[in-house]
């Protein structure tokens, strides 16, 4: 079955659930980021491979949304933290409401999350529980490094790995893993899976944070520039800094050491840097090269060769998106 298969039986159940009710303004922001829209690509891996491990994805729905509703409870919070003004091209939730608003709509979000396994009987409810409460603290440990980077001028390429692993691809690894559980296969594979699923995330996380800088705008949904306005530590900054001529690597440091009010000239010259020194290519390098290293493990699992090429084509479409 293709993505698109997945994205609209998610989609229909995702709508089949009534999010709104008192007190409404705690759930109309909810409603709100939840039907944004989106590429779903963590409910589609759940779906995909609960459906690869036991011909059938509808069991693994409720998993699949509490994997979504998770998501967007993390975007959320990480756009107030980030203080992002867009999200899938609209006002971000404490835009459109405030602060407090993205808090506690954030909170009640990463409840219902949770409340989603409740549909499993107690043997699945139990791993996946575990693996859920395991990967929501990895990904705040991610989010507080994320964080901390921001004015840290130490920071290593290794280190910012690491925190990307955190802060994103343990949710994508988890997504796959709960399909895996929900299907009730061998530990084997679902550790396969999610092994496949972390070098995956790698990926589409410098995928992102290449389209923070050089996406374009009209596509992207996101505020382009918005890692250079908030100093994040990213691959095309850490790498620029690691090649870049004294000179560069000066102005890099100076525009890294506060945040503006006015960022058209920081964000201007800061990517005049990245360009220069060829940062783009090399990181379009790195995200290829954790997508092979995703692919080789996909070879070491024991599925349906035509199950490989879907999760493949899956790798290929994420490293090549525009949004
Ligand atoms: C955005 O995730 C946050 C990251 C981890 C980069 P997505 O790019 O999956 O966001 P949506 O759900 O498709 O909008
Ligand atoms: C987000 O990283 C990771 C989480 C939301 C946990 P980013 O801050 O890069 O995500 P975007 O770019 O705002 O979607
Ligand atoms: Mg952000
Ligand atoms: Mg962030
Ligand atoms: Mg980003």
């Amino acid at each position: 079955m293709d993505i698109l298969h997945y994205q609209n039986e998610f989609l229909s159940y995702l709508e089949s659930k009534k999010w709104i009710h008192e007190p409404k303004n705690l759930y109309e922001p909810i409603d709100y980021i939840l039907k944004l829209g989106g590429k779903r690509i963590r409910p589609v891996l759940t779906l995909m491979a609960s459906d690869i491990f036991s011909d059938g994805f509808e069991k693994a729905l409720p998993a699949a949304l509490a994997v979504e509703v998770f998501h967007n409870f993390t975007l959320v919070h990480d756009d107030i933290m980030d203080d992002a003004p867009l999200r899938r091209g609209k006002a971000t939730v404490h835009e459109k409401w405030d602060i407090n608003t993205g808090i506690l709509s954030g909170d009640a979000m990463l409840i219902l999350a949770y409340q989603y396994f409740e549909n499993y009987e107690p043997a699945v409810f139990q791993k996946l529980a575990i693996l859920f409460g395991k990967t929501a603290l990895e990904v705040c440990d991610g989010q507080q490094l994320d964080v901390d980077f921001e004015t840290r001028n130490d920071v290593t390429i290794d280190e910012y790995i690491n925190m990307i692993r955190l802060k994103t691809s343990v949710l994508v690894a988890a997504a796959l893993k709960m399909g895996a559980i929900v299907a009730e296969t061998n530990d084997e594979n679902a550790d396969l899976i999610y092994a496949f699923g972390l070098n995956l995330g790698l990926a589409f996380q410098l995928q992102d944070d290449y389209l923070d800088t050089f996406g374009d705008p009209e596509t992207f949904g996101k505020q382009i520039g918005g890692d250079i306005i908030e100093n994040k530590k990213t691959y095309l900054y850490l790498k620029a800094l690691e090649i870049s001529s004294k000179e560069d690597k000066g102005k890099l440091e100076y525009f890294y050491k506060n945040k503006l009010k006015e960022n058209s000239v920081k964000i201007a010259e800061v990517r005049r840097i990245f360009e220069l020194n060829d940062i783009p290519l090399l990181i379009k390098g790195e995200i290829e090269n954790y997508t092979e290293k995703a692919f080789n493990t996909l070879s070491k699992m024991d599925i349906k060769d035509a199950d490989k090429q879907n999760l493949k084509n899956f790798g290929l479409w994420l490293m090549n998106r525009s949004v």
